[in-house]
């Protein structure tokens, strides 16, 4: 079955073994063709399935009555909603129904902008049940950003919610949804599932209530049987340049390295209860809490709220009222929770953990140690996994209970894959101990196939800076054992609460102020959050008071992105530090919000020297 691909003997029969555990309507004529310098990665192909199949009708003759899914909704006083398997699959067929009575067809990409509830699971897998395509924006984004995405995927129909619980909030997501789609004539049909009974408006013969029309669908909906390589779902992320990308994800490969990766990482077992604290508007959610547990017949938690909503006990109750076996969150929650103090994790016994994870930007070792101590009580491992929305999957990470255990480094590698380090040049780092670009070296089933309508772009940002490697962005260092530990992007990406933010983006909203000239953005270490975003602007007018400014950038922001955005320091400037051909020195400035005035370097070639003294004057700490 070997073909032109890069892969060796030994990477071609691993992955066909893993491949041959999982349920085809036709398996594949070539395992894997193409390479990275043309970009034209594939797997699987001539291979044909249906990923539901995978995750919900192979399971029913065993697990028919096991639960696949717990929702535990934002308020702890509401009770907990639980699916078997074959209620989700029913479900996920009458929700397919009711996309097809819409006029969903295959290849159609779908819309959802919803909070944390059942239906948003529930309605990516009708998705891939009729072989659409499913889009989730995070509900924190705001509506000019979902139009955004919606004017580049053409979604012609949108599900959501009338409002979304979060904590203390009610999102009203609906008028969100009427602000986006203003005169957005592609978006035919606008689906609204109710949740928070906020009063709405409906616009006849576009808007429906979910609730009205699933009463109308039948019980039974047929896979559809695609190809390896047909889309499974878009999915927005920022990059340094530009606006949001969205990554193609393709049927076969997702599912054979994710199904796979979730099973080896966490040694999951047949009865364990797996809770990643993810929202499904990011990888994290459609990979390890949606499609991974599911490809395992394993139950899922999902959680509509926030860690410390209505008290900062909540994650640690959930965990003892669903004797959740696997917690996998995000450093940032750690810390937030960490600043509680440890009687309250120390009051709770969480007996039934026994691997911890985390996820999303790096772990630093206060909060590997916390996590460890307070909250695995000293005997869970912590798998601290590193990958990216564009690998689909985990790619370095402790496998739970067998990878020595070494605080804030993601360890090795998982079979598969295999990791490379390159200095500025590209040449690789052969060293064992080595620090570095981080690359990947061959192809792996889950690896983005492009980007939406702009292969191009694709093709620049991972494949063309290093000559046949995959670049992630990253940085990394590699130890005596071979372990890997993530430093963090070496881009003009910043990673805020696990949060993935350009800063080209931000400073683009910022500039949307009438007053504002100019502004550079940079990621400052901060406590909780692990970066936050600091902005430097230039105002055109001195008749406005800094505060005022200052709070209307916030504002703008928040309007063109959402809050998740929202700068957390402003420095209004004189000027920003340029060299002689007008470029800003962003470096410069992120060492000086970083404290590292001694590395700032020659600031004698620049344009205008003088404003670097003025800048550092005028830190807000
Ligand atoms: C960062 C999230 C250190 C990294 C799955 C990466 C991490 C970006 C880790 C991707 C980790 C993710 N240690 N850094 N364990 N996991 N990152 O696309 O900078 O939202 O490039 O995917 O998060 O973020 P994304």
């Amino acid at each position: 079955m070997n073909d032109s691909s890069m892969l060796s003997d030994e990477l071609h029969e691993y992955w066909s073994g893993i491949a041959n555990t999982f349920q085809w309507r036709k398996k594949w004529d070539s395992l894997q063709t193409g390479n990275f310098d043309e970009c034209n990665v594939q797997w699987f192909n001539g291979a044909r399935l249906n990923i539901t199949e995978n995750c919900l009708d192979r399971h029913l003759e065993k697990r028919r009555h096991k639960k696949a899914l717990i929702f535990e909704p934002n308020n702890p006083n509401e009770a907990a909603i639980f699916y078997t398997y074959g209620e989700l699959h029913l479900s996920v067929c009458r929700f397919a129904n009711l996309l097809k009575s819409k006029g969903v067809k295959k290849g159609d990409v779908v819309c959802f902008y919803m909070g944390m509830t059942p239906e948003l699971m529930i309605g990516i897998l009708a998705c891939a049940r009729i072989g659409a395509i499913h889009t989730v924006v995070f509900g924190g984004f705001s509506p000019q950003s979902l139009r955004g995405r919606l004017e580049d995927s053409n979604a012609k129909i949108i599900i959501t919610h009338d409002g979304g619980y979060r904590g203390d909030k009610v999102t009203p997501l609906k008028s969100m949804v009427d602000e986006a789609i203003e005169n957005l004539s592609f978006v035919e049909t606008v689906l609204v599932v109710k949740r928070t009974h906020t009063e709405i408006q409906m616009k006849q013969g576009r808007d429906y209530f979910y609730d009205v029309l699933i009463k109308e669908c039948e019980l039974f909906c047929p896979a559809v049987e695609v190809e390896a390589e047909d889309p499974l779902f878009i999915l927005y992320t920022s990059g340094s340049t530009g606006k949001p990308k969205g990554l193609v994800h393709t049927t076969a490969g997702y599912m054979v390295h994710v199904g796979n990766s979730f099973k080896d990482v966490f040694q999951i077992k047949e009865n364990d209860i797996f809770w990643c604290t993810a929202d499904i508007g990011w990888i994290t959610g459609h990979s390890y809490l949606t499609y991974g547990p599911l490809l395992n017949g394993s139950t899922t938690v999902m959680f509509e709220g926030v860690p410390n909503y209505p008290t900062p006990a909540r994650f640690w109750e959930v965990i003892e009222k669903h004797k959740v076996t696997h917690l996998y969150t995000a450093p940032t929650a750690i810390r937030s929770l960490e600043k509680f103090g440890s009687d309250i994790p120390e009051s709770f016994s969480m007996k039934s953990l026994k691997v911890l994870g985390s996820v999303g930007e790096p772990i630093n070792e206060e909060a590997w140690q916390w996590y460890h101590k307070y909250v695995g009580k000293e005997r869970c491992p912590i798998v601290d996994t590193w990958w990216q929305t564009e690998t689909g999957g985990i790619m370095i990470s402790p496998i739970a209970g067998v990878t020595k255990l070494k605080p804030a480094h993601a360890t090795l590698p998982l079979i598969g894959i295999v990791p490379v380090l390159v200095d500025e040049k590209g040449r690789e780092e052969n060293a064992m101990v080595a620090s570095g670009n981080l690359c990947i070296k061959y192809p792996w089933p889950s690896l983005a196939r492009t980007i939406y309508g702009d292969h191009e772009r694709f093709k620049l940002t991972y494949f063309s800076t290093y000559k046949g490697l995959y670049f992630t962005g990253d940085g990394a260092r590699r130890d005596e054992d071979g372990f890997y530990r993530i430093t963090g992007r070496v881009d003009d990406v910043i990673n805020v609460s696990g949060h993935r933010i350009g800063t080209a983006e931000v400073e683009e909203a910022i500039n949307e102020h009438l007053l504002i000239t100019e502004s550079a953005v940079v990621g400052f270490p901060h406590e909780i959050k692990g970066q936050g975003i600091y902005a430097f602007v230039t105002c055109n007018d001195d008749l406005i008071l800094p505060e005022v400014l200052i709070k209307e950038i916030r504002a703008t922001v928040e309007k063109v992105i959402g809050p998740i955005a929202k700068p957390d320091v402003i420095q209004i400037v004189h000027s920003l530090p340029k060299t002689r051909s007008g470029k800003i020195m962003r470096r410069i400035l992120r060492k000086i919000v970083e404290n590292d005035l001694g590395n700032i370097g020659d600031t004698s070639t620049l344009l205008n020297p003088e404003c670097v003294e003025d800048i550092i004057k005028g830190k807000k700490s």
